[in-house]
Parts: structure tokens; C-alpha cells; sequence
């Protein structure tokens, strides 16, 4: 265990599946004290007791970001946040902008936009007030890149994209830096299902491979640190080069 962010607080949202597993134990095995959020308890809590089997510091407190009051909670039982990961998001498969149900539009935008949202005007100000902290925002390829039949998905993300450079501006000067982790596909559990369809979009990338949770939660630890004192409002991507090219 390495001591890079040792007594920080860090609140990583959607990190009982996926990414944010992995996130919450990379931000733990720096020292980090984790909270693990998302609505499913059984999984949660099987995250915070693995990372405390470990070594690390972390709890569990279920929330459901889709709502405003799920948000409100949130903030109030995490207490303290120096690093805030918004990681949670729905993942919605490929289909064309005329099929997707006006219902699945407003739940994608208030999963993957409006919950950020409103986390990060309840907790930047606070972290402004104490001199400083981070959010990384895990955005997505798909926030940058056109593609068929991902309208919704990737404008959701191409939204958290955006709200990075709008924080970076706005908290900047009181300390507070905001940035952006891109991954491409990355081979999750529930990815797993869709592994050749992944396989092929990567095949144009130089690295002609899929991202590994670890590999995204690498960039997250870095942009969280102090390592990146002055970088503000960037966006790293964890694609093997697939956006780059
Ligand atoms: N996997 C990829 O290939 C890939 C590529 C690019 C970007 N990303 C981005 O990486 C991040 C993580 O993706 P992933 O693949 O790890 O997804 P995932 O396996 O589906 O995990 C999503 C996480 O978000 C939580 N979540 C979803 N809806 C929620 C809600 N309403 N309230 C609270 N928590 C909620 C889930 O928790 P519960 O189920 O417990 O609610 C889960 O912990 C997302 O921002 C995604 O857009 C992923």
C-alpha cells in the first residue's frame, strides 16, 4: 500500500460493478479513505469489505443518483469529499435515435448528467471552502467520437466532457481541479456480453486491444493526485489510441 493520498477522502460514485471497483480499490491502496456508493447493497458491501480485507479504509452507503433526494442523501452521509470520482452511469445499448423511448432519454440524462450535476454543486463548494480538492469526472470515447446508433449514450457523456471544462473554470481558482477520464471499451463483467463487438471497434486502435478496469482507475489515482497539481480541465483517454487516430 503506497501513501500518495493518505488521510484523503475520496467518494466514488457507481463503485459497487465495473470501472468503479476498480476505481475505489486503486484510490484505497493509496491511502485514500473510500466511500463506495451505488443502490445495490449486497455487491456494495462486499466492495468496502474487500478493500478493508486489504488493508484499505473504505464504507458503503447506498444511493440511487437517479433522483435529486438519492443525490441529496448522497452528499449528506458522505461527509467530507476531497476526491470525487463521478463514475456512475447507465450503459445503454446501441440503438437507433428513433427507437429510444422518451422515458430511457430523461432516466440516461438524470443518471449520467444531472446526478454529476448536482453532486458536484453540493460538494465543490464545500472542498473550495477547505482549500482545495479533486473531482475526476469518467467520461467516455463516445463523448468524443460519432457513432451509429449511440446517440444517447454518447451525448451523456459528451456532456460530462463538457461540465469538466465548465468546473475546471469555475472552482479552478479556489483550488478545486476538474478533469476527465475517457476509457474506450473496457472488458467489465457486464461488457463481457458484448467482448466481439468490442474486440472489432478496438482493431483500428494501435494498442488493438480493450482498456482493463485497473488501466482507467491508473488515470483516475493520478488525476486525483498531487502528481497532477497543474492540470486542470484535461481529458485523459484510456483507449489504446482508438480516439487519438
Ligand atoms: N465499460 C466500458 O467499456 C466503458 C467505456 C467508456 C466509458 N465508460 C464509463 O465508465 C463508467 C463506469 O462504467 P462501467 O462499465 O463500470 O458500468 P457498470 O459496470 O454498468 O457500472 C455502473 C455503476 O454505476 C452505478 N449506477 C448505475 N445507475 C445508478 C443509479 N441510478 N444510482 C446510483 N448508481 C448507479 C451501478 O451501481 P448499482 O448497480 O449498484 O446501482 C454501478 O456501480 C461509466 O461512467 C461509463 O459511462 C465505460
Amino acid at each position: 500500500m503506497s501513501t500518495r493520498l493518505d488521510g484523503r477522502h475520496a467518494l466514488v460514485t457507481g463503485s459497487t460493478d465495473g470501472i468503479g471497483v476498480a476505481i475505489a480499490h486503486a484510490l484505497a491502496d493509496e491511502g485514500a479513505r473510500v466511500v463506495v456508493s451505488g443502490r445495490n447493497v449486497e455487491r456494495g458491501e462486499r466492495v468496502a469489505a474487500a478493500i478493508a480485507d486489504q488493508g484499505g479504509d473504505a464504507r458503503f452507503v447506498a444511493a440511487d443518483l437517479s433522483s435529486r433526494a438519492g443525490v441529496q442523501a448522497l452528499a449528506r452521509s458522505a461527509g467530507t469529499v476531497d476526491i470525487l470520482v463521478n463514475n456512475a452511469a447507465m450503459l445503454i445499448p446501441s440503438r437507433p435515435t428513433a427507437e429510444i423511448p422518451e422515458e430511457l432519454l430523461d432516466a440516461a440524462l438524470a443518471t449520467n448528467v444531472k446526478a454529476a450535476f448536482l453532486l458536484t454543486g453540493l460538494l465543490a463548494p464545500a472542498m473550495a471552502a477547505r482549500g482545495g480538492g479533486a473531482i475526476v469526472n469518467v467520461g467516455s470515447i463516445n463523448g468524443l467520437i460519432g457513432r451509429a446508433h449511440s446517440a444517447l449514450y454518447s451525448a451523456t457523456k459528451a456532456a460530462v466532457h463538457s461540465l469538466t471544462k465548465s468546473w475546471a473554470a469555475e472552482y479552478g481558482p479556489s483550488g478545486v481541479r476538474v478533469n476527465t477520464v475517457a476509457p474506450g471499451p473496457t472488458l467489465t463483467e457486464k461488457t463481457s456480453q458484448v467482448r466481439e463487438l468490442l474486440e472489432q471497434m478496438v482493431q483500428r486502435a494501435p494498442a488493438q486491444r480493450l482498456s482493463t478496469p485497473e488501466e482507467v482507475a491508473a488515470a483516475v489515482v493520478f488525476l486525483a493526485g498531487d502528481g497532477a497539481a497543474n492540470i486542470h480541465g484535461s481529458t485523459l483517454s484510456v483507449d489504446g489510441g482508438l480516439a487519438g487516430i
